[in-house]
């Protein structure tokens, strides 16, 4: 939390004080650090850049075009899974030919755009994908950039919702039809085979995965190089796990070592696509308490962020820390809370039997490491407005994206003909 240091009792992001942005755009709001972005990606670079590794941010941790203007800036390429993640690429001022296209089900007129961009390679997940993409480039009268994504059936030991690299998953074609499908792809017209991709899950805090995978990746390249196959590139996929808890994770300087000895040998270009480890720490939820409750066997801190703001609690029993914005003083008794949100839901809540300092109605508090899979995994849901986001650079601050209004929301219904 270099970025976020309490400064005389108070929380800051960098030098701005939480409780003046919290006056300034009201409750509850996202708050990034440009600093925490930058050194995250920063790091990346330096510990992978001399083995040739590219960065591509995963915009789908978050894709506010601020934060993705900010990675631009720094060299960042992005990785997308739709067509609206391209054009908010785009839009930030990624180039095309810096943009990678994932995912498991690309549709047609995705296909068309991405082409008519003129991006760097998609990453295709199925032969039936390969058989399209090949139709619709030689109707276009171009030609795909394409790396097969390989399902290594390697599992990654994270949680269930967000592993990918087991062979029950929907992700990627399977290893043992690989060379197959890699072979065919090379004499189809409409598509140019760049190499392979590999994700095995997101949040990894073990680095066994890894090695698993990309011995099998390894392997694969070198099958289809002695089949007289090219391969110049390998994607290796989403970064490594971030502590939200103060837990061990991988260390980057550990997974660059794993890339050196298994992947750079091969002298393919290699890329990478982290999301949450360059945006997670970066950000805060910054919320204020409405009520607190003593229930009958637990208190409840009722605050006025919830599950549409930032689902991950509810959705993956995610740990958020969830810190005062008025450093409490060091003898405060701590008692355990629920913390929960205003949805009609027994699932909206952040934390349960959490050990807190004493908390009142008004006060500030945040949730920690909610850069990533936050804000964009919001909804307004109990048609709730959206959290504002903010960001940081030094001792200023900006709103890069506004709590919408109400109006904003309902005006988007509309009512038919019969009922008006
Ligand atoms: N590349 C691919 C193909 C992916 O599927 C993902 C994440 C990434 C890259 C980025 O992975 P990262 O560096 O962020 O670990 N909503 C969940 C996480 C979903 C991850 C989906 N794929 C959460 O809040 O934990």
């Amino acid at each position: 939390m270099t970025h976020f240091p309490y400064i005389d009792g108070e929380l800051h992001v960098e030098q701005v004080p939480v409780r003046r942005i919290a006056e300034a755009v009201g409750t509850p709001f996202y708050c990034y650090s440009t600093a925490a972005l930058s050194d995250n990606y920063q790091a990346y670079v330096d510990t992978l850049g001399k083995l040739g590794v590219d960065v591509f941010y995963s915009l789908k941790a978050n894709s506010n075009q601020a934060i993705i203007r900010t990675l631009g800036k720094l060299g960042a390429g992005a990785d997308v899974v739709s067509v609206g993640e391209m054009y908010r690429a785009l839009k930030a001022g990624i180039p095309a030919e810096r943009i990678v296209f994932a995912g498991v089900g690309k549709t047609i007129d995705e296909m068309e755009a991405a082409l008519k961009a003129g991006i760097y390679q998609f990453n295709v997940e199925s032969f039936g994908e390969l058989e399209t993409l090949s139709d619709v480039a030689s109707r276009l009268g171009v030609t795909a950039p394409v790396t097969l994504r390989i399902n290594p059936d390697v599992d990654a030991k994270t949680h269930a919702k967000i592993s990918t690299g087991k062979a029950e998953n929907k992700f990627g074609i399977d290893i043992d039809h690989a060379a197959q499908f890699y072979s065919a792809a090379a004499r189809m017209r409409g598509i140019r085979i760049v190499g392979l991709a590999v994700h095995i899950g997101s949040q990894l805090t073990d680095i066994a995965p890894y090695r698993a995978a990309f011995l099998k990746i390894a392997e694969l390249a070198q099958t289809l190089r002695k089949a007289g196959l090219p391969v110049e590139r390998i994607d290796l996929g989403g970064g490594i796990g971030i502590a939200y808890r103060a837990e061990s994770t991988i260390d980057l300087k550990d997974y660059a070592a794993l890339v050196q000895e298994i992947i750079a040998p091969l002298g393919t270009k290699i890329e990478i696509e982290p999301g949450r480890s360059i945006v997670g720490n970066a950000g805060l939820l910054v919320s204020r308490v409405i009520n607190v409750k003593p229930g009958v066997s637990r208190k409840f801190v009722i605050v006025d962020a919830a599950m549409n703001d930032l689902i991950r609690p509810s959705l993956y029993d995610a740990y958020h820390d969830i810190i005062p914005i008025a450093l409490p003083p060091s003898d405060a008794p701590v008692e355990r809370c629920d913390v929960v949100g205003p949805i009609c839901e027994t699932g909206d809540r952040f934390a349960e039997q959490r050990p807190l300092p004493p908390v009142k109605p008004g006060d500030l508090v945040a949730f920690a490491t909610a850069g990533a899979y936050g804000s964009v995994m919001s909804s307004t849901y109990n048609t709730r407005l959206p959290a504002a986001e903010v960001l940081v650079e030094g001792g200023r601050f900006d709103v890069v994206r506004p709590r919408p209004s109400y109006d904003h929301i309902i005006d988007l219904d509309r009512i038919p003909d019969w009922l008006a």
